[in-house]
């Protein structure tokens, strides 16, 4: 195909982010980009990883206090997913509580629809009202579920993948579309030794890596790149000051190459950033909750303390003092 096929069928977003993100001195490509096809396969691999505890972790919570959720969330409502779903964490939720209405919502209608048709097999009772939406955006949920209990559901430590100023906006996002009385179960991954934590995003199998250099790829494949993906090395790093870890793709030699037609030099040493995963403690956690106008009212952590699940509830937006 000639380039300006090529480019006239790409995402303008994903160009537009990438000119952008790969100019100097400061590189990044916001981390949506990762999940094309491959990516989400790889991500799914990622999941199932000896050395990536947080899936599982939140897994063996979410069945250990499947009693503790149905005595703290009324039957028959309304789960809101920020996300599409996961084939085994979601089941765990819907069990355990029994809503009437189960609302995913992604920005990928397809993935979504997909996990719909999967979930609504398991649960043929459920109603199921996928949601195609920017989540990090205040939106008005279907009109179906006006007046019933509503609980958002954010697993996964999404949470920190954004810094802390961005995931307050987007609690209080969540806080504005889910409305005065609703409730907020969110997994967030707790800060522990950078012997584990580095490990769970740099697997020996080098599955985290490829995910990582996919970006790379689908650059070159989407927007006409001719990036050399063999100079970049997936690199990963715990910054103790930011309280997370940090994924970069960094540059091993002196390197030009062209994307859509514009040129782009690295020396050796230039990074790309591409993700971040931040960590919370106890303390922290509520804080960004409280700073979000959600109010912590329980809290689930795993015997290790590596990941805490917490229900909240909606903080009316103004409070004096
Ligand atoms: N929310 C997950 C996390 O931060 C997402 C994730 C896991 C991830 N491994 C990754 C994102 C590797 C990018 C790259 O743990």
């Amino acid at each position: 195909m000639s380039e300006t096929a090529l480019l006239s069928r790409a995402d303008p977003q994903f160009l537009a982010d990438v000119l952008e993100g790969l100019r100097g001195p400061r590189r990044a490509i916001p981390a949506r980009w990762f999940y094309d096809e491959r990516g989400s396969t790889l991500f799914d691999e990622i999941t199932r990883l000896p050395e990536y505890y947080p899936t599982r972790n939140e897994t063996a919570l979410l069945k250990n206090c499947k009693d503790a959720l149905a005595e703290q969330i009324a039957s028959g409502g309304a789960v809101i997913e920020f996300g599409a779903g996961s084939a085994t964490k979601t089941p765990l939720l819907l069990e355990a509580i029994d809503p009437e209405f189960y609302v995913p919502v992604d920005i990928s209608g397809d993935y979504l629809r997909n996990s719909a048709t999967v979930l609504q097999s398991r649960f043929p009772d459920l109603n199921i009202i996928p949601v195609e939406a920017d989540f990090t955006q205040t939106m008005v949920l279907p009109d179906n579920i006006a007046y019933t209990n509503i609980l958002g559901f954010f697993p996964g430590s999404t949470i920190g993948n954004f810094v802390p100023r961005s995931g307050v906006d987007l609690l209080r996002h969540m806080r504005a579309t889910l409305g005065e009385g609703a409730k907020l179960l969110i997994g967030f991954d707790r800060i522990k030794s950078a012997d584990v934590l580095v490990p769970a995003y740099d697997d020996a199998a080098g599955v985290t890596a490829a995910f990582n250099l996919n970006l790379l790829h689908r650059i070159n494949r989407e927007l006409g790149g001719d990036i050399p993906v063999d100079a970049f090395l997936h690199q990963i790093v715990w910054n103790d000051l930011e309280a997370r870890v940090e994924m970069h793709l960094r540059c091993n030699r002196d390197i030009r190459f062209s994307v859509a037609g514009v040129d782009f030099s690295f020396d050796e040493g230039d990074s790309i950033h591409t993700e971040n995963s931040h960590k919370y403690d106890l303390r922290s956690l509520r804080l960004l909750l409280r700073s979000g106008c959600w109010t912590p009212v329980a809290e689930y952590s795993d015997p290790e303390d590596w990941f805490t699940l917490v229900l909240a509830e909606a903080a009316p937006i103004q409070t004096a003092p």
